[in-house]
């Protein structure tokens, strides 16, 4: 699907859902109709609204209001991969509820943001990663990254399996929140020599997540228009 994108990351907490929440907000108020979806979420559950703190995050940035059997087709309440919670609670990651609702999905939005979980290699089945997903899913991604000294090895690693993979990386998104990393120059320097991909642009800390904020902060510091041609 035109524009959609599959946003991965080089670890958990790397800040996939701030950087999802950052796009759906932007490309939004650049007037597209942005679909969000957290294929499996896992983590203790929230008591109100959706299960799953992420899929709230993305569904207010992008303002829909599909149902969570769509956005969120499964809820693990243990925080651990999907393989994980198959072999702990014999819940079964079922992949083809998944690609039903996100074809669902595409119907009715006009571009997709898709957030993964963990990083790329994060087992759902014996023989199914996150890879695999995204390969079923056929879209590009997003690899959302951070500074801290490391995050070029697992950068390369990231960029290498979509390599194998033949997964389509659209570009690098650093999430410059920590403190005392790389600097942001000669990390996007570094990272565009050594992976050939495009860094998008940086983010900084976020304290204020207000749809202003975030638009604000995103359309500064990322470069949409490459993304979307
Ligand atoms: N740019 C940022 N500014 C401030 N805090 C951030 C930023 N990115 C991530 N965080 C913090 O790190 C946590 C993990 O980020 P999150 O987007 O949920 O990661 P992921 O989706 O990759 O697991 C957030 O809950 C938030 O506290
Ligand atoms: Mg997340």
């Amino acid at each position: 699907m035109l524009n959609s994108l599959f946003i991965t990351g080089t670890d958990t907490d790397v800040g996939k859902t701030y950087v999802a929440a950052g796009f759906a907000v932007t490309l939004r108020k650049m007037g597209m109709d942005v679909g969000v979806m957290k294929p499996f979420a896992a983590g203790t559950a929230q008591k109100t609204g959706f299960k799953s703190e992420d899929v709230e995050i993305l569904a207010n940035a992008a303002h829909v209001n599909d149902p969570e059997i769509l956005l969120n087709p499964q809820f693990f309440p243990i925080a651990a991969s999907p393989y994980t919670a198959l072999k702990n609670l014999k819940i079964k990651p079922d992949i083809q509820l998944i690609l039903n609702s996100f074809k669902k999905l595409s119907q009715l939005h006009s571009m997709m943001l898709v957030e993964g979980m963990g990083g790329i290699m994060t087992p759902i089945l014996r023989d199914y990663f996150v890879t695999n997903l995204i390969k079923d899913m056929k879209l590009p991604t997003i690899i959302v990254t951070r500074t801290k000294v490391g995050t070029i090895n697992h950068t390369i690693m990231t960029c290498k399996m979509c390599e194998k993979y033949k997964i389509p990386v659209k570009g690098i998104v650093i999430n410059n929140f920590d403190t005392g990393g790389y600097l942001i120059k000669e990390l996007k320097r570094d990272l565009e020599n050594l992976t050939n991909m495009p860094v998008l642009g940086s983010i900084p800390f976020i304290d204020d997540m207000s749809d202003a904020s975030l638009y604000r902060i995103f359309k500064k510091n990322i470069n949409f228009k490459s993304l979307l041609n």
